[in-house]
């Protein structure tokens, strides 16, 4: 039985995805290679700096730690400028009935995302005092796989991990959740995401029936 939730921000809550893939191709554009949907995936849930590297390798570009602190600096600049403008109209179909499911059920929830732009995105969309906890990139030393963010989630919700559920789009995430003996529901295509222990298209398929099976 569910007793605390915790979300993945980024491609669960809102669709901030497309953006982080502009802006990281716009750079490999920049480095003169090409940088794809594809290839993106293994960036997602990943923090700036191992993205980063990450794209560095697929381009096969050797760069200075001087040179990437300016490269992803450039790149968080445009991310900022593209998610600058957003509201809460860009909270994806689902979400906010579930939130207020889960609140009527009295079900706490948190927020784990590897974003240090998290904060800044919850309060453009209206969500950052929805939350019963916000751990971020800002907060953790070890970035998914590693199941720190979710661990911490959990504590602060003051909740056994074997209690919680996770919702995740992204690989690093759904491993970061198992990692931390969570229940991980995939956000997404089964056969783009391995690992999860059930699967939904989008939040609209998920409510607090589905959850306690
Ligand atoms: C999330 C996204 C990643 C992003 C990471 C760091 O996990 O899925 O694509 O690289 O956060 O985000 P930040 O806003 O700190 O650059
Ligand atoms: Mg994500």
């Amino acid at each position: 039985k569910p007793q605390a939730v915790l979300f993945d921000l980024d491609g669960v809550i809102v669709d901030t995805a497309k953006h982080h893939f502009k802006a990281w191709k716009d750079l490999a554009d920049e480095l003169g290679f090409t940088f794809t949907e594809n290839d993106n995936e293994r960036l997602k849930g990943v923090s700036r700096m191992d993205s980063l590297n990450i794209l560095l390798n697929i381009g096969n570009i050797n760069k200075s730690d001087e040179e990437k602190e300016y490269l992803a600096a450039k790149k968080n600049e445009r991310y900022v400028a593209a998610i600058s403008q957003m509201d809460e109209s860009e909270i994806l179909p689902g979400v906010v009935r579930f939130l207020n499911e889960l609140e009527e059920n009295n079900i706490p929830y948190a927020l784990g995302s590897a974003s240090k732009n998290a904060p800044k995105i919850l309060k453009q969309i209206g969500l950052f005092d929805a939350f019963n906890a916000i751990v971020d990139g800002n907060t953790i030393s070890k970035a998914k796989p590693d199941p720190e963010v979710f661990l911490k989630g959990a504590e602060e919700l003051s909740v056994h991990p074997e209690s919680c559920v996770v919702f995740e789009d992204a690989q690093s995430g759904i491993e970061a959740g198992k990692k931390a003996g969570m229940y991980v529901v995939g956000v997404g295509d089964p056969d783009v995401l391995k690992g999860a222990d059930d699967y939904i298209k989008s939040m609209e398929e998920m409510s607090v029936k589905r959850l306690k099976g």
